[in-house]
């Protein structure tokens, strides 16, 4: 194996494990970059959603209490207000999914469904759970979710939510005696779900990762190329001129001119050995032949 392969196939088998080793870590935080970025956007959301719930509680409902006794308002209800003001906002941003899903909804349309109960069993049987966070496979790709628990910490929604009896009797008209009820202070009663596609982040991370791979290929292409040329202008070029004139004058061949190749380097000094001996061995010869 000649010098240049040698020194080719090390750095070669050298970059590559670099790169094997590296990439990980590489990947690993662009994942965690822009799972934070998704999780910021959440917090966004939730915070408009909980904002709309306190708008409607403390602006809204106070406005039409007197006439909800009359005929039921759901625009008087804080989850009813949020979850119609996000149904506005997926008209925008379709890819977002929020729900305030519960196990036991006044809503039908609030029951949670199967992979939903699962999460709100989770955060039941976890009351310190400040949320949960997970990667949801569907058929349309990883879904990053973040659940977090709807929980009675007021008397005031037992008012509506304990027994139909204590409900305003025009919330029963509407919503009927079944859903809704038997709620208890304290209790996890369902959760806020809101769901993100990984899709985009996730696009996003492997043109990062191509970025990367791409960027220090080229950088170390670039440094081969250039070692290459530097080495066989430096050193395999002169080592192969003074090995022909070696051979040639072994084989008896005294009219091969010296080689002197300039500078000071160790190649410059072992051509002005090399020459020196040759002079040394030419003298010798004569005076052998005299
Ligand atoms: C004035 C009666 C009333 C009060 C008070 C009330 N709710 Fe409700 N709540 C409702 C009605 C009606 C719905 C169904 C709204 C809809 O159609 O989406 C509902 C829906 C919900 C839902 C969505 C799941 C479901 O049951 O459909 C949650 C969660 C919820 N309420 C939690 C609370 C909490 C927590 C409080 C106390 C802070 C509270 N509610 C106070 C009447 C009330």
């Amino acid at each position: 194996m000649g010098l240049r392969l040698k020194f080719n196939v090390v750095l070669i088998v050298c970059y590559l494990l670099g790169l094997g080793v590296s990439v990980f870590p590489f990947y690993y935080i662009s994942r965690q970059e822009v799972v934070e970025q998704l999780q910021s956007q959440i917090n966004v959301l939730r915070a408009q959603a909980l904002a709309i719930r306190k708008y409607t509680s403390e602006e809204i409902q106070p406005l039409l209490a007197d006439f909800s006794t009359i005929q039921f308002l759901p625009q008087t209800v804080p989850s009813f207000s949020a979850q119609t003001a996000f149904r506005n906002f997926r008209e925008h941003y379709p890819e977002f999914f929020y729900k305030e899903a519960a196990l036991n909804p006044t809503n039908p349309a609030d029951l949670a469904e199967p992979w939903e109960q699962e999460l709100i069993e989770k955060l039941r049987a976890a009351p310190d759970l400040e949320k949960d966070v997970s990667f949801r496979q569907t058929d349309a790709g990883t879904y990053y979710t973040v659940t977090y628990p709807l929980t009675i910490r007021s008397e005031s929604c037992l008012a509506c939510h304990s027994t139909p009896d204590k409900a305003p009797a025009s919330m029963v008209a509407l919503y009927g005696p079944k859903g809704g009820f038997g709620w208890k202070l304290g209790e996890t009663i369902g959760a806020q779900i809101f769901s993100v596609p990984m899709s985009v982040a996730e696009g996003r991370i492997w043109r990062n990762l191509a970025l990367f791979v791409g960027t220090a290929s080229a950088i170390f292409l670039l440094l081969l190329l250039l070692l290459n040329v530097l080495l066989n202008r430096y050193v395999i070029s002169p080592v192969l001129r003074m090995a022909k004139a070696a051979e040639a004058v072994s084989m008896g061949d005294a009219s091969v001119p010296e080689f002197e190749y300039p500078g000071a380097d160790e190649i410059a000094s072992l051509s002005r050995s090399f020459n020196r001996m040759r002079r040394s061995l030419d003298s010798a010869m004569k005076m052998l032949e005299k």
